[in-house]
């Protein structure tokens, strides 16, 4: 089966918060990807509310199970009481935890898994005693694996960033991309299963997929948006020369 697509929609948030205004809907552009296909919907809430604001994740949870019982809604965040809170209150089916700063502008690193095992260990037992899938956020490094297995998780998920950053499928794509593959090789014999997210596009998706044919879901925002308004646009200048009176 292929890799399952969550549609991240914290670009779609980041473009809303630019105004006092609904639109973009955040919960009306997760109804259109769902009704398109995605599997599921990504949010990552920050502390400042810069892109997911909290009143979000009821709306989609809602959007989920009133209109697309089947898709999932992960929710990914840096663990504080407040995080886990969120979780608890919105129910996801998974839950991502990232080791992300609040001041960071987007997640660049997995865990140090040996040295944080201590603070994630209880954490992840909380959040499975809790009925949540739970998914850590991987740097591509083969020999972390294990120590992510220890916490009690139950995927981890690779930080695809350096692949995506090659831009082209480049020498260093490839090596990249053989780090991704060796990382995921580890996890499947440990019995994790394994996502995959950041800066995946519509070109540097198949290669990851070929190399990881078990890859469970990919999650996708910045690239994803971004092609939704290339392809989005020609449609939408019309709809708006219409408007005009043209
Ligand atoms: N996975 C995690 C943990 C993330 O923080 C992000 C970005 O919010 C993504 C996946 C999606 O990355 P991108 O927006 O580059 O597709």
């Amino acid at each position: 089966m292929p890799a399952k697509l969550s549609v991240n929609l914290n670009a779609v948030a980041m473009l809303r918060n630019r105004r006092d205004l609904p639109w973009p809907s955040v919960t009306g552009l997760g109804r259109i990807a769902l009704a398109a296909g995605a599997h599921g919907l990504t949010v990552h809430p920050r502390p400042d509310e810069r892109h997911t604001r909290y009143s979000d994740l009821p709306e989609i949870r809602a959007l989920i199970d009133d209109e697309f019982p089947g898709a999932e809604f992960n929710i990914e965040g840096y663990p504080t009481e407040d995080f886990l809170a969120l979780v608890e209150k919105n129910q996801p089916e998974q839950v991502t935890l990232v080791p992300d700063d609040p001041a960071q502008a987007t997640s660049d690193h997995g865990w140090n898994f040996v040295a944080q095992a201590a603070f994630l260990t209880p954490i992840v037992k909380r959040l499975k005693k809790g009925g949540f899938r739970v998914s850590l956020f991987s740097d591509a490094d083969p020999d972390a694996v294990s120590a992510a297995r220890d916490t009690g998780a139950d995927r981890i998920e690779l930080y695809t960033g350096p692949y995506g950053g090659c831009h082209s499928y480049s020498a260093k794509a490839a090596k990249e991309l053989e780090r991704l593959g060796k990382t995921a090789d580890a996890a499947f014999a440990a019995g994790l299963g394994v996502n995959a997210g950041h800066d995946l596009t519509v070109k540097n998706l198949p290669p990851l997929a070929k190399r990881i044919p078990a890859l469970a879901e990919v999650s996708i925002g910045h690239g994803l948006t971004a092609d939704a308004l290339e392809y989005g646009m020609a449609g939408t200048v019309g709809r708006f020369l219409k408007a005009c009176g043209w």
